[in-house]
């Protein structure tokens, strides 16, 4: 079957699959403190439906997987649900993105499952700093880190949303960091998601500005890294460190998209950005067949947007980013 093409001649292969919106962390660029209206896990689609909704997209040509949450690692036995992610055919690149607090006990139950490379949001090196970001506790998170790096995950990416003020002044502890310990380095601009993620953008900052304080200390060349996300790498000195920057505001990426996201209650999200989605829990309760659903879905990405607005309508997307997982 051949695969999914958008309206803007974009093939879509990369599926970001949010296996809960919950999370045990309240970044403020994410979630508000002392949020907790999350959904029912009923209206969660349940393994078996994840699983069915996945092997359609592998048949409409999706090979990569990435799964999000919310926070992933809440979701309770998701080492089963990737075992059977893992065996389906045409899934090459099952990854996760995590805040690594639970790694220490799911590192190994993770990589035995089938996942292979991690990415990390890790905003602060520094325990208050850290604590003032995310309302956790930095420690537990360095251990995860640790634990996963033990468990064989290679690469770990690091995610590091940069805010003016708040740790920008980390960016080169976090190179030194992720040199010693063979990590990827990310850095991430503020998106205007949700009223979180709006307030954060009163910290934003270009990535050029880190860019060019970097390449005052560091030999920075271009670089390229496996992966199927929007970074832009160089790497750092003769080091194998890569360091990726994520700009969606200062110079966004939409043209070359490759993605949709399925939020834990089983709603295509079709842009980051935009509001646009197709429900197919619905579809999927009502007893659709396969065929049908891959007609669903074939369908779903003619919806897709060209782009984002953020800067233009940055009062667009009232959802949170934990629903969709960034
Ligand atoms: P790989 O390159 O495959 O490792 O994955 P990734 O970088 O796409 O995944 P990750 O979950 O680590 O995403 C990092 C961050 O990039 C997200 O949290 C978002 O902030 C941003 N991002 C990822 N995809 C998109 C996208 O489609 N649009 C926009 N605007 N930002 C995105
Ligand atoms: N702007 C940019 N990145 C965000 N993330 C969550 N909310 C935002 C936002 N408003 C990032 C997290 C994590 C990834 C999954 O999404 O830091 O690395
Ligand atoms: Fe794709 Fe929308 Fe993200 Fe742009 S903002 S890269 S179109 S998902």
């Amino acid at each position: 079957m051949s695969g999914l093409v958008d309206p803007f001649g974009r093939n879509i292969h990369y599926l970001r699959l949010s296996v809960t919106d919950r999370c045990d962390l309240r970044c403020q660029y994410c979630l508000p403190e002392g949020f907790n209206d999350f959904d029912e896990p009923e209206d969660w689609l349940s393994f078996a439906e994840l699983t069915r909704v996945v092997r359609a997209f592998a048949e409409l040509g999706t090979h990569r997987i990435r799964i999000t949450g919310g926070e992933p690692l809440v979701r309770r036995d998701l080492p089963a649900l990737i075992g059977s992610l893992a065996a389906l055919p045409g899934i090459d690149d099952l990854s996760l993105s995590t805040n690594a607090t639970r790694l220490r006990r799911l590192a190994a139950p993770l990589h035995v499952a089938g996942i292979r490379r991690l990415n990390v949001s890790l905003d602060s090196l520094d325990a208050a700093t850290y604590r003032r970001i995310t309302r956790g506790k930095l420690d537990k998170v360095v251990d995860g880190l640790m634990a996963a790096k033990a468990a064989g995950f290679a690469p770990i990416k690091i995610n590091m949303v940069v805010m003016k003020g708040i740790n920008d002044h980390e960016v080169v502890d976090m190179v030194e960091f992720c040199k010693t310990h063979g990590f990827t380095l990310r850095f991430i601009e503020t998106m205007p998601v949700g009223d979180t993620g709006r307030s954060a953008t009163e910290h934003y900052i270009s990535l050029d500005i880190i860019r060019e304080r970097l390449a005052a200390r560091y030999t920075l060349t271009d670089g390229h890294l496996s992966g199927g996300g929007p970074a832009r790498y160089v790497r750092v000195d003769d080091s194998p460190l890569h360091v990726g920057f994520i700009t969606p505001m200062s110079q966004h990426f939409c043209d070359t998209c490759n993605r949709v996201r399925l939020s834990a209650d089983g709603t295509l999200y079709l842009c980051l950005g935009q509001d646009d989605k197709y429900e197919l829990r619905p579809l999927l309760r009502a007893g659709i067949s396969d065929a049908e659903l891959r007609e669903h879905i074939a369908h779903a990405i003619t919806l897709k947007p060209e782009r984002h607005e953020f800067r233009e309508t940055p009062s667009r997307v009232v959802r949170f980013m934990s629903m969709t997982g960034g």
